[in-house]
């Protein structure tokens, strides 16, 4: 079965987490501070805290905004249940907008039109192959004080006019779950503005704790536990290294998906690759289209069959069940709901081959064929 993402671990890691076991120092200690500095240095300067999730990431980032209840959060509907579920576990709003149905990037005019006086934080998801245009999210929040937090998941190696995503902006979080561009196995991290934001993130990722000059310590703030262990910090240094490699094949991989995806069925692609975009690519995900084409259930159930593994991202954040607490119903955001509706994320992973993206675009055309039949 080829499957649609796979981590790339080789021997040198291996034998170098089997040293971080033999040290006796396995969890948080001098990797987490070696693969913070890695991080920091990707990040032009910027602090870096690592945490276990991107999910963690986002859960501390909305703390250190000081979210809470009655406060309003601005965000994507077309992302993962992360950002819906953290923004709700704080107690807050989740004010969801549309995102564009190619690039899948939220939609600024929306987010301008949702602002209100409750509004404290924008959460916008960033994708692979295309970023949220920056300058205009900016100008849009910082004129009205509102923070930013960067949904980098997808994109870790994506550049925005030539500068990497987490150099810019207010605060970034990346995934280094092992479907992302680089792993941690699980693991995540926050890119923050200084070092007291940074400082702060050091309470809330450990419980809360503060130090006392008497050496004893002392919480103001019921803070969780998100500190990375050494052993998957330790996997995080050694794939940073290798992310520049990681990220040329998967271009190499998508820009055969677009000499070899039959276009005649009206799938929907991704933004095409351009020279020197600067652009990373984390998944490959197509939009069946609304006619000739087999449900997407039974697309995906075709492709298993021909032993290609397949992903769907992202559901409709507003008609989960606890999306539509807030009083969402569908028709609401037609573009989320359309890619919802028929997206498929097909196989790309540093360890796939050209010939692996030839077989899954022929059992793609075989398919759809059959079905327009
Ligand atoms: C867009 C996006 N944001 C956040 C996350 C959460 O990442 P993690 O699994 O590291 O918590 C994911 C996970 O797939 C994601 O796709």
């Amino acid at each position: 079965m080829m499957k649609f993402a796979s981590p790339l671990i080789d021997e040198a890691t291996i034998e170098g987490v089997a040293d971080v076991l033999r040290s006796g120092h396995i969890t948080s200690g001098p990797w987490v501070v070696r693969f913070e500095a890695a991080l920091s240095l990707f990040c032009e300067g910027r602090p870096v805290r690592v945490v276990t999730s991107a999910t963690a990431a986002i859960e501390v980032a909305l703390q250190l905004c000081d979210i809470g209840p009655g406060d309003e959060v601005i965000t994507c509907a077309q992302s993962f249940f992360t950002v819906l579920n953290m923004i709700v576990k704080q107690g807050a709003t989740p004010v969801f907008v549309d995102c564009d149905l190619v690039t899948r990037n939220i939609d600024l005019a929306a987010v301008e039109a949702r602002i209100g006086p409750r509004t404290r934080a924008i959460v916008p998801t960033h994708w692979p192959g295309s970023l949220a245009d920056m300058d205009a999210l900016y100008r849009l929040a910082r004129e009205r004080g509102i923070r930013v937090i960067e949904d980098a998941a997808l994109v870790i190696g994506s550049r925005y006019n030539g500068r990497p995503i987490g150099a810019i902006g207010d605060i970034t979080t990346f995934s280094f779950h092992p479907n992302k561009n680089m792993t941690s196995i699980e693991g995540g991290a926050l890119v923050v503005n200084d070092a007291e934001e940074a400082r702060r993130v050091d309470v809330l990722r450990f419980h809360g704790i503060e130090r006392l000059p008497d050496g004893t310590r002392d919480v103001g703030f019921p803070g969780g536990k998100f500190n990375l262990p050494d052993v998957n910090a330790r996997i995080g240094v050694e794939q940073l290294a290798r992310l520049p490699q990681f990220l040329a094949h998967r271009r190499t991989l998508v820009l055969r998906y677009f000499e070899r995806f039959p276009m005649r069925f009206g799938c929907v692609l991704p933004p095409r690759p351009g020279d020197g975009d600067g652009q990373s690519w984390n998944m490959f995900c197509i939009l069946l289209p609304h006619a000739a084409a087999p449900p997407r259930k039974a697309f995906r159930d075709a492709l298993a069959a021909r032993g290609i593994a397949t992903g769907v991202s992202y559901e409709a954040l507003h008609l989960t069940r606890l999306g539509r607490r807030y009083g969402y119903q569908r028709g609401d955001l037609p573009n989320t709901e359309r890619i919802a509706e028929s997206t498929v994320t097909l196989p790309l992973h540093a360890a796939m081959s050209v010939a692996d993206v030839d077989r899954v675009c022929a059992a793609c055309a075989e398919v759809l064929d059959e079905a327009s039949r």
